[in-house]
């Protein structure tokens, strides 16, 4: 069975934009067959990258004793969790002209030297992703529309552009980006936006396609 890893990382607990897109592509990923795991990151935020977990994390996995591998658990669980799943969902607000701080953390976890990245000997590409590539189905909620594609302060939008050069960095570079903008305004329609997203699973398996 094909597996969904999802991701929501509004810290609403109430009302979330991008947690109700979340919902809504879910149904459409089980429909097509997809066993789903999600995480919920905004109500339950990772451990920040501390001192403890940096020393882990550039330790030669030999060498990990009890402390660090502990330091290291909830890492790990994000990578096996990514690496078991044919594609990847993540569902974010912009705060800030970025991401929130949970999802910076979350990043912070899973890009891990000998793990999901390593380097190279090449100068012209200095670093090279680790984990396989896979769709990853990017849901964005923004409250203003002028942080659009087409919206008159777009250049101030660092949210995408951030999400695709760290997916980039560990080795996923296949993107699907379905945005909301203007969540904020009187004129928003919620169900209008996202029926209109169309969030469909890239994949099928060969057995679903025979059925
Ligand atoms: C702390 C904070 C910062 C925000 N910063 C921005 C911003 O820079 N640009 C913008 O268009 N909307 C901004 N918003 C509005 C949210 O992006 C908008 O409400 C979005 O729908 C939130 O996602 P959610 O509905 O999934 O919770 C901000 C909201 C919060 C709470």
């Amino acid at each position: 069975m094909p597996r969904l890893f999802a991701l929501s990382a509004s810290a609403r607990s109430q009302g979330s934009r991008s947690r109700q897109s979340t919902d809504h592509a879910i149904v459409s990923f089980r429909e097509a067959g997809y066993e789903i795991d999600q995480i919920d990151i905004g109500q339950s935020p990772p451990p920040f990258a501390d001192d403890l977990f940096l020393r882990a994390s550039f330790t030669p996995r030999e060498a990990l004793d009890d402390t660090l591998r502990a330091a290291l658990a909830y890492s790990d669980s994000m990578i096996d969790r990514i690496d078991a799943a044919d594609e990847v969902l993540i569902a974010t607000p912009m705060y800030n002209l970025g991401m929130p701080a949970a999802l910076k953390a979350w990043f912070d976890q899973i890009i891990r030297p000998g793990r999901t990245f390593t380097m190279t000997r090449d100068s012209a590409s200095p670093y090279k992703g680790l984990l396989a590539d896979r769709p990853v189905h990017i849901i964005t909620a923004r409250g203003s529309s002028a942080f659009a594609k087409d919206g008159a302060a777009a250049a101030l939008n660092l949210l995408d552009p951030h999400l695709e050069a760290l997916l980039n960095f560990i080795g996923l570079a296949q993107f699907h980006h379905y945005d909301m903008a203007g969540t904020d305004e009187p004129e928003f329609d919620a169900d209008l936006a996202i029926s209109a997203m169309a969030i469909k699973p890239s994949y099928m398996p060969v057995a679903l396609h025979a059925a």
